[in-house]
């Protein structure tokens, strides 16, 4: 993997109503964040040509559109997720939805990511979906058929990534949302850590929304998480 730029570790979540929402909180967040996740909620309202424009203002974007369908038509839609000029976009970790997606990116520049299991799911959940095996086994699963399947990187809790690390190897990406700084509420999620802890076990990049999109200064709470990642790294 390309050696990261410390800023570029935190990817604040950009899960807002409306694409002036979005513009506001980037202006307000200014230098302090350089990568955006758009994800479902503002992919539709107009989120797909804000993430072009944000890739364009030379801000990194991370197009968070989860994709899993047929073969023909999620390799198509990466083709054009592609052009858009975007750093990563997310696919469900199946096998034959990820080798669709990796033939669509073709030699573009797009990194793919596998989606394991969302961090609002437990042990419950995965069994009331009709999973056997723990959240800890499917992760694991669907992370090394990731690597077989050529994607670029997993998305996983914090909980999971230190023993991801030996699945996907060094050149993959691992991306942990359910980031939650000291006394923040977790809210839906439920397989969460701090930015230290995410970072100690060996996430490369931190997605972070409502803490930082809900903080009283929004730019303060990213700002504290930027020093909080660059000292779990630095010891
Ligand atoms: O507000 P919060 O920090 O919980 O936002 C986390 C973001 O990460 C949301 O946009 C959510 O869709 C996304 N995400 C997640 N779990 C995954 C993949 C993406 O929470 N496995």
């Amino acid at each position: 993997m390309p050696l990261l730029d410390m800023r570029d570790r935190l990817i604040v979540g950009l899960d807002l109503p409306t694409v002036e929402a979005a513009e506001a909180m980037v202006a307000t967040l200014g230098d302090t964040v350089s990568f955006y996740k758009v994800g479902l909620q503002l992919s539709f309202a107009g989120g797909i040509d804000f993430a072009r424009r944000l890739a364009d203002s030379g801000k990194k974007v991370f197009l968070d559109v989860k994709l899993l369908d047929i073969d023909n038509t999620v390799e198509h839609a990466v083709e054009n997720i592609a052009r858009l000029g975007v750093t990563f976009c997310t696919i469900h970790a199946y096998p034959k939805a990820m080798r669709a997606a990796v033939a669509g990116k073709g030699m573009r520049d797009l990194r793919l990511l596998a989606v394991t299991v969302l961090t609002s799911m437990d042990e419950a959940d995965l069994k009331a979906a009709g999973y056997a095996g723990t959240v800890a086994e499917i992760v694991a699963a669907r992370a090394a058929d990731a690597r077989l399947a050529g994607m670029d990187g997993i998305v996983c809790s914090p909980e999971e990534a230190r023993a991801m690390r030996s699945i996907v190897g060094a050149g993959m990406a691992i991306v942990t949302p359910g980031i939650r700084p000291g006394g923040s509420p977790a809210g839906d999620q439920k397989r969460v850590a701090t930015p230290t802890a995410a970072i100690r076990a060996g996430a490369d990049h931190l997605v972070v929304g409502r803490p930082i999109l809900e903080a009283a200064d929004p730019r303060a709470a990213a700002a504290a998480i930027q020093a909080e990642i660059a000292l779990a790294l630095s010891v």
